[in-house]
């Protein structure tokens, strides 16, 4: 409808004159009027726009009037469009069967017998023409209604996209949380059965040491075998987030720095290893062996994407975390080490698998499905977050966020050299494990580097031998024991005897909190581990003298 139209009057009356009085009347009453000359023009101006028609009762008689009736049938849902019939003298309504048929067929009509006054014609008029303006209005209230359907449905299917997208968001971190306590418990178990496994190993290549005997192979084999169980392990671990982490302060750029080396040999000559290093210091609270395994991985991914070269980018800098980023993490200022390539990157679904353990895309033997997992798992272990980024043919970012350390924190926890295993003087160690035969194994190792080892099946017994009067130089005690654990038993022993240390073995802590300030060793350990931790106990802040030491030294006094 054309809007300037919407107000006039159309005039339908064929015969004579009467089109044309009708019109100047209702122009001399100040409104708008045009003629229509026969029915198919009506129609077409009754499309075009109009307020209303004056039509004459022989103007119908002589017309087809199924185009006019299509027309009234099909006006939209506001319109009923208003209609003036003049009839004949004498054409009442209920003495004129001809009328009462076109009120069915032009539905709002108002009847005005012939002759009436003038007065008559424009009140009737000004009357259709106010009820066509509430036709109008009604018609601008259904748009708006119209558009704030429009409106409301959009923001509904927003909402609903949001909440799905939280849905699957939940649903991922629950599968992962399940998966990582399912994969937890398994690994921790196969930790334990791994360090008898390795000690024995250890202390059986010692005794058949010829490299050309048929046994010593097969140890070799074996011991091959036990490492890479090993590795496996951890990572199942580390993607537990079960890992026994050995957290400090860490300036992230002195860690890059220093793995610069390695990253080059491991990407190869065809990527481009670029870091960007800024000024000063950035210090993460992390494990850094832990840490720098999750970099390697990340770059070995890297590489992985990019088989015909490319650029590897590795940055580090302060990041705002906002909320809701990652389950579990506050909002606030995070350490962000960033491994970035300019890869083959990831489709939607494989960015959505890819941190879940075991899961690959690579062929069968080079990969493992274990990068991804327990780079997630260590981030989420020291408290930060792991964030990947990727699009195919895109390349892809991975983003570590760890907490940040105080500078203070860095100086204090500046790491100690490690000592050089102990040379000669032989210990007494006190052994504490309540599961006999991890006992028996690694008090085997023990033995086999020349020292004296005495047995404790608990941190009880243990306490009632040193309360016997029994004096060690060291207690080596596995973590998780029931009754009193190694952590209470250490706490213990510090406040008898200040000066015995106490080296913790951890498997498994659900949290490792209560023994981050005592010296520890992860599971499953190698004989040359253990030495070197027991070096390490005697010869560092504790200042241990070996008994046997001391006895020599009373002796020459
Ligand atoms: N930088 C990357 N570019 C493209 N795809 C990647 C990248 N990193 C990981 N992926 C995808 O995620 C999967 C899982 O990675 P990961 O856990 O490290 O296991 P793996 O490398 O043994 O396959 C990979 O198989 C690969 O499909
Ligand atoms: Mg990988």
């Amino acid at each position: 409808m054309i809007p300037h139209l919407s107000e006039r009057a159309i005039v339908f009356a064929p015969q004579g004159r009467d089109a044309v009085v009708a019109r100047d009347m209702l122009k001399e009453a100040g409104l708008r009027a045009e003629i229509a000359h026969d029915m198919s023009e009506l129609v077409a101006m009754l499309a075009a726009g109009a307020g209303f028609a004056l039509i004459t009762e022989e103007g119908l008689a002589t017309a087809n009037l199924q185009p006019l009736a299509q027309w009234i049938e099909n006006q939209p849902n506001w319109s009923d469009f208003p209609f003036i019939l003049l009839t004949r003298k004498g054409g009442g309504l209920e003495r004129n069967p001809a009328a009462s048929r076109y009120l069915s067929v032009l539905g709002n009509v108002t009847f005005l017998e012939r002759p009436f006054h003038p007065t008559t014609l424009i009140s009737l008029a000004q009357s259709a023409l106010r009820g066509r303006r509430r036709q109008y209005e009604a018609r601008t209230r259904l748009d708006e209604l119209r558009e704030l359907a429009a409106v409301l449905e959009q923001r509904v299917d927003e909402r609903t996209a949001e909440h799905a997208l939280a849905v699957a968001k939940l649903h991922e971190a629950q599968k992962l949380e399940t998966l990582g306590q399912l994969t937890g418990g398994v690994a921790h178990d196969f930790n334990n059965l791994l360090t008898p496994i390795a000690g024995a190993l250890d202390l059986l290549q010692r005794k058949y040491s010829d490299p050309n005997t048929r046994a010593a192979r097969l140890i070799d084999n074996a011991l091959q075998a036990t490492d890479r169980a090993t590795i496996l392990v951890q990572r199942l671990l580390g993607f537990a987030r079960r890992q026994s982490l050995q957290t400090r302060a860490i300036d992230l750029f002195d860690l890059l720095e220093g793995m610069r080396d390695l990253v080059a040999s491991a990407i190869g000559p065809t990527v481009e290893l670029r870091m960007h290093r800024e000024p000063g210091a950035l210090v993460a609270l992390a494990d850094p062996n832990q840490l720098e395994l999750a970099v390697l991985n990340l770059c070995v991914n890297a590489r992985d994407a990019m088989p015909d070269g490319g650029t590897l980018t590795i940055a580090a800098d302060v990041a705002t975390v906002g909320p809701g980023f990652a389950p579990k993490l506050s909002p606030g200022l995070y350490a962000r080490l960033s491994v970035i390539d300019a890869g083959v990157g990831m489709d939607a679904e494989t960015l959505a698998r890819a941190v879940e353990p075991f899961y690959s895309t690579k062929e069968t033997g080079r990969g493992t499905g274990l990068g991804l997992s327990m780079v997630h798992g260590l981030a989420a272990q020291l408290g930060g977050a792991f964030a990947l980024t990727s699009a195919v043919g895109e390349g892809t970012r991975a983003d570590l966020y760890l907490p940040l350390a105080e500078q203070a924190e860095a100086e204090a926890a500046r790491p100690r050299r490690a000592a050089l295993p102990a040379t000669g003087a032989a210990l007494s160690v006190l052994l504490v494990d309540d599961d006999e035969i991890v006992r028996e194994a690694t008090a085997e190792m023990i033995r086999d580097l020349g020292h004296v080892v005495l047995e404790a099946n608990g941190g009880v017994e243990a306490l009632g031998k040193l309360a016997g009067g029994l004096k060690v130089d060291a207690i080596v005690t596995d973590y998780k024991m029931p009754r009193l654990n190694g952590a209470e038993l250490a706490r213990r022993v510090r406040k008898l005897h200040p000066n015995l240390p106490v080296l913790v073995i951890t498997g498994y802590t659900g949290t490792t909190e209560d023994i981050s300030d005592l010296p520890r060793l992860a599971k499953p350990f190698h004989q040359a581990d253990i030495a070197a931790a027991l070096a390490e106990l005697v010869e560092g802040d504790a200042k241990v003298v070996p008994l046997r030491a001391r006895r020599t030294a009373a002796e020459t006094d």
